[in-house]
């Protein structure tokens, strides 16, 4: 069950500044040298300003770098502040986090997220798509409605599934210390599996999960049956609190 868990995905969120890549030596060594870590998939998406450098410092390396969001249209143009999902692709990045809350938050509506997944399939990214509730959801037990929801409008005409991968993360947990009860996260992950391959054409869904993920709970979390891997913020800008969090994933 735990080789199953193969996506490490840092989200560094607005942190970093250019020494910051010194910090990746750990995890580069750690990648190399432990077996059990050679096939795992660890993606890091620190801030715009930071992936040109990142991908300089991983290019020997079998880790991947991603953005934290982008703009939808392929070509050069207007708007002023914007990144669009063939520059991103240009310096060789190969994701990209869509629909995160902290994003959602700020006004990004599903009709935007779906442009921006369109554009960013195009492009050849591959698409790590945010999905969770609120708490005042959660009370008003409106969690499936709103990830059915989410998934269906986000995912509108979009073709290439196979780039696709579906991080839940309830809003109430992103940075709050609290995760969801584990019997929960098992229905709501076999919840959102069972509607992307009956609704949505996926052939093979992978879920992750995100809010939370910290060297303590991911012992639980670990035990998820649905999971393919994690999308982690705060813990994963301390590479020895990443690569804890990972090792504590394998038998
Ligand atoms: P957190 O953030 O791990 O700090 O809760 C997760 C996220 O926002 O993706």
């Amino acid at each position: 069950m735990t080789n199953k868990l193969r996506y490490f995905v840092a989200n560094w969120k607005m942190y970093g500044h250019l020494n910051s890549v010194n910090s990746l030596n750990k995890v580069i060594k750690f990648k190399k040298k432990n077996k059990k870590a050679k096939n795992l998939k660890i993606i890091y998406c620190p801030p715009f300003t930071l992936i040109h450098p990142f991908i300089q410092k991983l290019k020997k390396t079998n880790i991947k770098t991603g953005a934290q969001n982008c703009s939808f249209g392929s070509t050069y143009g207007p708007p002023t502040g914007s990144i669009n999902s063939m520059m991103i692709k240009s310096l060789k990045c190969e994701y990209v986090i869509l629909g995160h809350s902290e994003k959602r938050a700020k006004g990004e509506n599903d009709n935007i997220i779906n442009k921006k997944i369109i554009s960013a399939t195009e492009s050849k990214l591959k698409v790590i798509f945010c999905i969770g509730e609120t708490s005042k959801q959660k009370r008003k037990k409106l969690t499936k409605k709103i990830l059915l929801s989410q998934l269906s409008k986000g995912l509108k005409k979009v073709k290439n599934k196979k780039n696709i991968l579906i991080a839940y993360e309830p809003v109430w947990s992103i940075g709050s210390g609290i995760i969801p009860k584990s019997q929960d996260l098992e229905n709501t992950t076999n919840f959102i599996k069972l509607f992307l391959i009956n609704n949505m054409k996926f052939k093979n869904p992978k879920i992750l999960y995100g809010g939370s993920v910290n060297t303590k709970n991911i012992s639980l979390l670990k035990k998820i049956t649905n999971l393919d891997g994690f999308l982690i913020g705060g813990a994963s800008q301390n590479s020895n609190k990443f690569i804890d969090i990972i090792k504590k994933t394998f038998n």
